[in-house]
């Protein structure tokens, strides 16, 4: 078994229908993609898992879905309309542009492979700027939202009191970011809008080093319970010079990419800056009152931001297999069940209307509950590898022996097994193994 290049990982994403480049029949546009029938499902359920984990199953974090479109003063007050830039150089011999925090030798340009043709370096403002309202002027200038945390500190004290929420506790947000990336790259990892899943999780500063750890294990054991290589993942402190501006402390979870080790999710302790921040800026009072002590304070925050789109991107990395079976090569998606687009695939044995008839019932029972192809084209034999490709746990087959014994043969992805299952049976055997 080889591991996957970008390549492979691109072309099965392309030609399966996950992911395709925004605007393709133009030419396309650099950074931005369009997630097609197969992609959608995949980002959908990795943003689902990531909710059920974060709120639904516990008592302490509640959801939020604020603007993209907020107030200039919000990123004022965040800091970032000063200080969200990435050092940009030029190469004087062939004008490529580059991120010199990302070059691996700062001197030499990987363009044209010349060394010392670069310019100073020049802070480069990653944030999307529009206007809102009819008039182009200064004072209309508003900033699409680079990151999805702001709006849960603009909403810090609207949840707080609405919800009579006490410390600790979290707010978390899934939602559109944008960055103008000076290098965006390596397919769907780094794009200029992409989605976030972030959660503020709001502590007393003396409890926020247990936390931060707390969080660490959390995370990390996430991508494990959905099936995530372990060797591919590593946690990474961030060195002193690599913290963001509100940052007192930040780990990176890494995946193992085909290119390197590469972020997947950050995690940082950001102390009491943004509630701090905000405060000032707004006039408004975001301090937590503790009725029991009668004290008034800034929390602090502790952030697990990871990305929706970089993780499900991961996740179809992690999951690409090629094996032999039978001199063959079979591609296989080995996607946890809950991750997988499609659980089941119905496939009748031919396309007669006999078994179509079964096959389509089948199929409108089984919807009622997961996602589920019904695929009648092509031989039995590239039905089967179509759905390994597409990572489909259970593919039923209807044959001719359905119409006497009223049973259909299940077939396992992974081991391949085959289960002969009588039609009244189905719904709880697929519901025992797919939950
Ligand atoms: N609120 C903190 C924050 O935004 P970040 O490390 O800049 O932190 C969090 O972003 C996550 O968002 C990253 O770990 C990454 O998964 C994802 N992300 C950031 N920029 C991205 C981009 N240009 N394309 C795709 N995903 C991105």
């Amino acid at each position: 078994m080889t591991e996957p290049t970008l390549e492979t990982i691109s072309n099965l994403a392309k030609k399966r229908g996950f992911v395709f480049q925004s605007s393709e029949i133009y030419g396309g546009i650099r950074s931005a993609y369009d997630y097609g029938p197969l992609g959608v499902e995949l980002l959908r359920n990795v943003k689902e898992e990531w909710w059920r984990t974060m709120v639904q199953l516990r008592d302490d974090i509640v959801g939020l879905d604020s603007a993209i479109l907020q107030a200039r003063q919000v990123w004022q007050a965040s800091g970032h309309e000063e200080v969200f830039t990435d050092p940009l150089v030029e190469c004087r011999n062939c004008n490529a542009r580059h991120r010199l925090d990302k070059l691996e030798d700062p001197d030499t340009c990987p363009t044209c492979g010349k060394t010392g043709t670069f310019t100073e370096p020049k802070p480069f403002h990653l944030m999307f700027r529009t206007h809102m309202g009819p008039v182009d002027s200064d004072e209309n200038l508003i900033y699409l939202r680079p990151e999805t945390a702001q709006g849960i500190f603009t909403n810090f004290e609207n949840i707080r009191r609405t919800n009579r929420l006490k410390l600790p506790f979290g707010i978390a947000q899934v939602g559109k970011s944008f960055r103008n990336e000076i290098t965006p790259g390596q397919f769907v990892f780094r794009t200029r809008e992409f989605e976030q899943m972030e959660m503020e999780f709001f502590v007393r500063s003396e409890e926020a080093d247990e936390w931060f750890a707390y969080w660490q294990e959390e995370r990390f054991n996430w991508y494990l319970g959905l099936g995530m290589t372990e060797s591919n993942l590593r946690i990474r402190p961030h060195e002193a010079d690599e913290l963001s501006h509100y940052s007192v402390g930040t780990v990176d979870i890494e995946y193992r990419f085909p290119w390197d080790w590469d972020e997947l999710e950050g995690i940082a302790n950001r102390a009491d800056f943004d509630l701090r921040q905000h405060a000032e800026h707004s006039g408004v009072d975001l301090r937590y009152y503790d009725q029991d002590t009668d004290e008034r304070f800034f929390p602090y925050v502790i952030e697990p931001a990871a990305g929706a789109t970089r993780t499900t991107f991961a996740f179809l990395i992690d999951a690409y297999v090629e094996e032999k079976v039978n001199d063959e090569t079979r591609t296989v998606l080995r996607l946890h069940h809950r991750l997988a687009p499609y659980k089941v695939a119905i496939l009748p044995l031919s396309k007669k209307e006999e078994l179509i008839g079964p096959a389509e019932r089948i199929a409108s029972e089984l919807r009622k509950r997961w996602m589920v192809e019904l695929d009648v084209t092509q031989s039995i034999g590239r039905r089967y590898r179509r759905q390994d490709e597409i990572g489909t746990p259970f593919a039923v087959t209807v044959d001719f022996d359905t119409l006497e014994d009223d049973a259909v043969t299940v077939r396992d992805r992974d081991s391949m097994k085959q289960d002969r299952v009588s039609i009244d049976r189905l719904l709880e055997y697929l519901g025992e193994r797919l939950g």
